[in-house]
């Protein structure tokens, strides 16, 4: 018999999730939680607060899950995992102890330093005087980041030193993240392009996921805001599987030994934000979960069985599983509601959403969608739909992908036309 997965959240990550652990051999069921009409397609779905550690332990329990995949960065910090642990049931993502690593800067900076990785220099301070004084011996481009979370947005790259000064001002003094700016770190600016690697990790040990790269700003050309993603594609010319397979010993096995040290051993996803330097890989940040929108593709190129890989990460040895990748290259397109990552309208139906998941080597992740009451799937957040096209080479995937999605259509829908163009051409 095979096993019973919850998955916790409702993006288009979780839907990716659900869907691949749905095509598992060693999975029977999944269910999700809040999920969304693509999750529902899948499994029940429940509707409960996630951020609440009992009400999911005991959704986990009355619904005899034997894993629970927990997506989100939130409820991993209010301690969904530590819960679920408690209770003997089986999880996969880290305790909140282990998701600081993501949800504090500036402890993941103390980790990395301790374990040695390389990684940009900085100062932390609470202090303004100490702050402003760590840009004066800084060059531009100025770095200035919040040190909780602040939802994507406390990172404020600067050109001038007085916007700099701006900056640490927004967060120290005017405290426009609240208590998620009690503390600014101050960073060398790395030069380079930018890749996601995920590590699933079992507490002492790591595999790797293909190297993805993902767009982050709203509009063509790297334009526009700081969104959490416009769009990615796997793999990455020029850093294969190979080269990121450099990074367990460079990055990941150090950083893990390091935790476990402290007495918190991190299971379920590290993902590193690293630069391509000259000076080789430099990690950016790390987040204590599955990336959004690059777990969509990096799933679909996944060719072995997910259920596997995550149960062997919460509860035995990831080393002993065989993880087999396609050849093809895999492009995915998000498709926003127009003013994201602003203020937008929701509610507004969608079409051809069937049309363009029925094409040949496409795949539609739902993201911010909805029912309507009479059951017309609605927009319902920022970023509504993924649509992923399989290729290839990413020129051909990135065809494949685009086609589909110009199927799709509703009132004010916003996408990048540049997605995975310069690796196409390479
Ligand atoms: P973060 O929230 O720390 O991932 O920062 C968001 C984005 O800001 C990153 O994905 C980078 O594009 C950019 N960024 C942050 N820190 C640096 C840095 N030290 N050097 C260059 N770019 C950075
Ligand atoms: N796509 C970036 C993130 O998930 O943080």
């Amino acid at each position: 018999m095979g096993r019973n997965v919850l998955v916790v959240g409702g993006g288009g990550r979780e839907h990716a999730l659900a869907w691949r652990l749905a095509a598992s051999s060693s999975v029977d069921a999944v269910e999700s939680t809040p999920g969304n009409p693509g999750t529902a397609a899948i499994g029940r779905t429940h509707d409960i607060d996630v951020e609440d550690p009992a009400a999911v332990a005991e959704l986990a329990e009355r619904r005899g899950a034997d894993l629970v995949v927990i997506g989100p960065e939130a409820p991993l910090v209010a301690g969904v995992a530590d819960e679920l642990l408690r209770r003997d049931i089986p999880v996969f993502g880290p305790t909140a102890d282990g998701a600081r690593i993501e949800g504090s800067k500036a402890f993941a900076k103390e980790v990395m330093a301790a374990a040695g990785v390389p990684t940009a220099g900085y100062v932390a301070t609470a202090d303004r005087e100490e702050a402003q004084t760590a840009l004066e011996r800084s060059a531009p481009p100025y770095v200035v980041k919040a040190d909780g979370l602040a939802a994507g947005k406390g990172v404020s790259i600067c050109d001038t030193l007085p916007e700099a000064r701006e900056a640490v001002d927004d967060l120290l003094v005017r405290r426009r993240f609240g208590d998620a700016g009690d503390r600014v770190v101050i960073e060398e600016f790395l030069h380079g392009p930018e890749v996601s690697v995920f590590g699933v990790c079992d507490g002492e040990d790591v595999v790797l996921l293909s190297p993805a790269q993902d767009f982050k700003r709203a509009e063509d050309g790297d334009a526009g805001p700081n969104t959490g993603g416009m769009g990615a594609f796997t793999p990455v010319p020029g850093f294969g599987l190979p080269d990121a397979g450099e990074l367990s010993g460079l990055v990941f096995r150090p950083v893990l030994r390091e935790l476990a040290a402290r007495g918190t051993p991190y299971r379920g996803v590290l993902y590193a934000g690293l630069v391509l330097t000259d000076g080789g890989p430099k990690l950016l940040e790390f987040n204590a979960r599955f990336g959004d929108p690059e777990t969509q593709i990096v799933l679909r190129r996944l060719g072995s069985d997910l259920g596997d890989l995550l149960a062997a990460a919460a509860t035995g040895r990831v080393r002993d599983v065989r993880v087999r990748w396609h050849d093809d290259a895999f492009v995915g397109i998000v498709l926003a509601s127009g003013g994201y990552p602003g203020a937008y309208r929701t509610g507004l139906p969608i079409t051809g959403v069937d049309e363009a998941d029925a094409r040949e080597g496409v795949k539609v992740f739902h993201a911010g969608t909805a029912r309507a009451g009479d059951g017309t799937l609605v927009t319902s957040g920022g970023r509504v739909l993924n649509v992923t096209g399989r290729g290839a080479t990413i020129a051909d995937a990135r065809e494949v992908a685009y086609e589909a999605a110009d199927r799709i259509r509703w009132d004010g829908l916003h996408r990048r036309e540049d997605i995975a163009l310069t690796a196409s051409r390479a």
